[in-house]
């Protein structure tokens, strides 16, 4: 078989199970094509994309406008690392501080190396302007956190899985309950080694919790209270996804330090940041970290266009509309159904919880059958279906959605 002949499904699940490592357990579907809130399998069929890419894809599947900057850009200049200066690089950088509004940006390529970059940063800040003795620091964070796969970050994960014979794990973490303020206290309090408190402002893939109206501007208060950094993770709640730009902005709160990732390029290369302003950048010195992708020109020119189409389409408040109009319509089933029990989340980052044990398929077979109906979704934990369209959808198709979604979920009714 020649590697661009056309592949069946099944052709293509085949080749992945053999020659690639078993590191995730996908929904057996094979895409090949994609556009706006559509993706195509290599038989044709279509199917709804409510999962974005874990909330990488907000702008829709292939924006012209992203791929027009990429392409573009791709025939001009790639890779120069960060041994020269490049001409995109700092236009980007002006356009994204400006955009957040901070004072200085620190580009990387995925979500998890932006949270590594965030985890240096504060603590080179905490001994060097807070003045913690050397190997002292200590980061809060939260149970049930996901920022990543990488060695220090499942060292403060509880996922038995994602941890499970990786170790030894990195010291210098303090792991809190979610959303309990009172645990945020008593961990700041005497304790003058607390260096940052890093929190998602919805914990996504622990399955969409929602903290309580007021946590992450009562949490950013009692920060500021203890001389210790708010490092909010938005790498899958940022860039519009909960109906503002930020999920911090529904409380007003500025964190210190602003970890972005996968919606920052709509999906279409990999793109991270950490933004924070120059009192805490200013620590980071030549030599200190770095990239040779990080920043790069492609990078760059797609970050700005999908910066822009967030703004020129209005997708934070399209995702607010269609993330109220979901909820209200998904509750009015939930009312007489007795397979799914609750939807929670903001904006267009939602999670329906299925009325049946951690352990058990029933959310799993759920999504397949969702499949054979024409749209795309994942469990996140066991009983939680995460619900994540991308944002250019509109309310008729939000509505088709919803249908599907009811329909398929009374097939499951006892
Ligand atoms: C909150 C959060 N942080 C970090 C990451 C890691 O991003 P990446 O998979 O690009 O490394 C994710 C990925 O889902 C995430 O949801």
């Amino acid at each position: 078989m020649a590697v661009l002949d056309q592949l069946t499904s099944q052709q293509a699940i085949d080749l992945e199970n053999k020659y690639g490592a078993h590191n995730y357990h996908p929904l057996p579907v094979v895409l090949s094509r994609g556009e706006g809130v559509y993706v195509w399998d290599v038989e044709g069929k279509k199917y709804y994309d409510f999962l974005s890419a874990y909330s990488a894809v907000n702008q829709g599947h292939c924006h012209p406008k992203i791929v027009g900057a990429m392409t573009n850009q791709a025939q001009t200049l790639t890779l120069t690392s960060r041994a020269f200066y490049n001409d995109m690089l700092g236009r980007y950088e002006k356009y994204a501080t400006e955009y957040f509004g901070f004072d200085k940006l620190l580009p990387m390529n995925t979500g998890a190396e932006a949270v590594e970059t965030a985890l240096k940063l504060c603590r080179k800040w905490a001994y060097e302007v807070k003045g913690i003795d050397e190997n002292a620091a200590e980061i809060i964070v939260c149970e049930n956190n996901f920022h990543g796969r990488t060695t220090t970050i499942i060292s403060f994960s509880n996922d038995p899985v994602a941890r499970k014979n990786f170790g030894p794990f990195t010291n210098g973490f303090i792991k809190i309950e979610y959303d309990n303020l009172e645990a945020l206290e008593a961990a700041l309090k005497n304790n003058p080694n607390v260096a940052g408190f890093l929190v998602e402002p919805i914990q996504g893939e622990a399955g969409v919790y929602v903290p309580s109206e007021g946590y992450l501007a009562k949490a950013k208060a009692l920060c500021e209270q203890y001389n210790v950094l708010f490092i909010a993770d938005e790498v899958q709640t940022g860039i519009a996804r909960t109906g503002q730009l930020l999920a911090v902005n529904h409380e007003n709160v500025n964190p210190d330090i602003l970890i972005l990732g996968k919606a920052l390029s709509g999906g279409a290369y990999p793109v991270s940041a950490v933004l924070a302003n120059d009192n805490i950048m200013n620590v980071i010195k030549p030599g200190n970290h770095g990239s040779t992708f990080g920043g790069n020109p492609i990078a760059a020119a797609v970050a700005m266009a999908a910066l822009e189409v967030v703004k020129e389409e209005s997708l934070a408040e399209n995702a607010e509309t269609l993330g109220q109009l979901f909820r209200s319509e998904i509750s009015k089933f939930i009312e007489t159904s007795n397979i799914a029990t609750l939807v929670r989340g903001k904006g267009l980052l939602n999670a329906v919880v299925i009325n049946d044990d951690e352990e058990s398929d029933t959310a799993w077979n759920i999504c397949m059958k969702l499949r054979d109906n024409g749209l795309l979704a994942k469990p996140t934990h066991g009983n939680i279906i995460r619900f994540a369209p991308p944002l250019v959808m509109n309310k008729e198709q939000l509505l088709d959605c919803v249908s599907i979604i009811i329909n398929t979920l009374k097939e499951f009714e006892s």
